[in-house]
């Protein structure tokens, strides 16, 4: 196979053979983003992954993404298109530091980002996403010690909004860190019409300019509210797709890294193409293991994020 429609063609065909579901992340390329069966954020794809009945689940997003979705779905087969999609926010928190770090901090709850491997959710009191963090934060009592991992810039907006003071691991997505503010406001002073959104792993600078703050549902929800806008895109490119779905009318700018740079491409997102999702399918592999007594110490906190943002009313 060796076009598009017919790659496309071969995995839909192979998804009905196998009774299989894709679940792809919004930053996927548009190809896979349109033949998902769910597309979601990292919130919305871990309370789909937890219900779904099929005995096969190819996930197109990064490896903790799809390993969450083993942990919730443990007796489904979870298969993923390039197993090296990795995430450099997870990358930023090995377990022997980590295990270092909550040493210095005894007596603290650790609320750990949903972007970390099983072996540090289960040392984790509770998960989040970017879309439900301030409400898990604020589910604990206001004087409560928290350290919060791995990424310090959502930590840091977090802290600003809730006025806690969490400690935090000292870890940053290289995607939305490397957005800079003077680069971002001379796009907005070219643009003086234009709405900014950010996603909260953007560095402080940014998100301190920017007119919507959110997660990556966030973001498309806000801009479906506001049709007929020009936008600042402050995160990942792949979203543009879904915002142009949802509004069309709408003018999406993708924010610059630097004056020579506007390539918000996650290179792990974008490790996964039609051909490794077609080859994922026919063999059914590769496949995210999960030992067992890992998985069950990582499902606690992970249970106890999906409780929360229920009560909260977010999924
Ligand atoms: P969301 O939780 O908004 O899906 O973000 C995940 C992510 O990896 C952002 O870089
Ligand atoms: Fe990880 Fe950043 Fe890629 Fe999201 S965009 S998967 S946080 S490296």
């Amino acid at each position: 196979m060796n076009n598009n429609k017919e790659l496309i063609e071969g995995i839909l065909e192979l998804k009905r053979q196998k009774h299989a579901v894709i679940l792809a992340h919004y930053y996927q390329i548009p190809e896979i983003q349109d033949l998902a069966d769910f597309i979601g954020d990292s919130l919305a794809l871990s309370q789909r992954a937890k219900n779904i009945e099929s005995p096969l689940i190819a996930f197109c997003g990064v490896h903790f993404m799809a390993e969450t979705a083993k942990i919730l779905n443990p007796d489904k087969k979870v298969i993923v298109p390039d197993l090296n999609a990795g995430c450099s926010l997870a990358d930023s928190c090995p377990l022997d530091r980590f295990e270092e770090f909550l040493g210095e901090y005894p007596q603290h709850t650790v609320i750990t980002y949903i972007n970390s491997t099983a072996r540090i959710k289960a040392l984790s009191d509770i998960i989040c996403t970017s879309g439900n963090a301030v409400q898990i934060v604020e589910s604990l009592p206001k004087d409560e010690k928290i350290i919060f991992a791995p990424d310090k810039n959502l930590g840091g907006y977090i802290n600003q909004i809730t006025g806690r003071e969490m400690v935090l691991w000292d870890g940053v997505c290289q995607v939305h860190d490397l957005l800079t503010a003077e680069a971002v406001l001379k796009l907005k002073m070219q643009n003086s019409d234009a709405l900014l959104v950010a996603h909260p792993e953007c560095n402080r600078a940014v998100l301190e300019i920017a007119d919507y703050i959110g997660s990556t549902n966030g973001m498309i929800k806000f801009v479906g509210q506001h049709k007929g806008k020009k936008f600042i895109v402050a995160s990942e490119t792949g979203i543009v797709h879904q915002m142009k779905k949802i509004a069309p009318e709408n003018e999406f700018l993708v924010a610059p890294a630097n004056e020579t740079c506007s390539c918000n491409d996650c290179p792990y997102m974008k490790m996964n193409t039609l051909e490794k999702l077609y080859k994922a399918l026919l063999t059914e592999s590769p496949e995210i293991i999960v030992d067992q007594d890992l998985a069950e110490k990582a499902r606690k906190p992970i249970d106890r994020m999906l409780e929360i943002s229920k009560k909260a009313g977010l999924i």
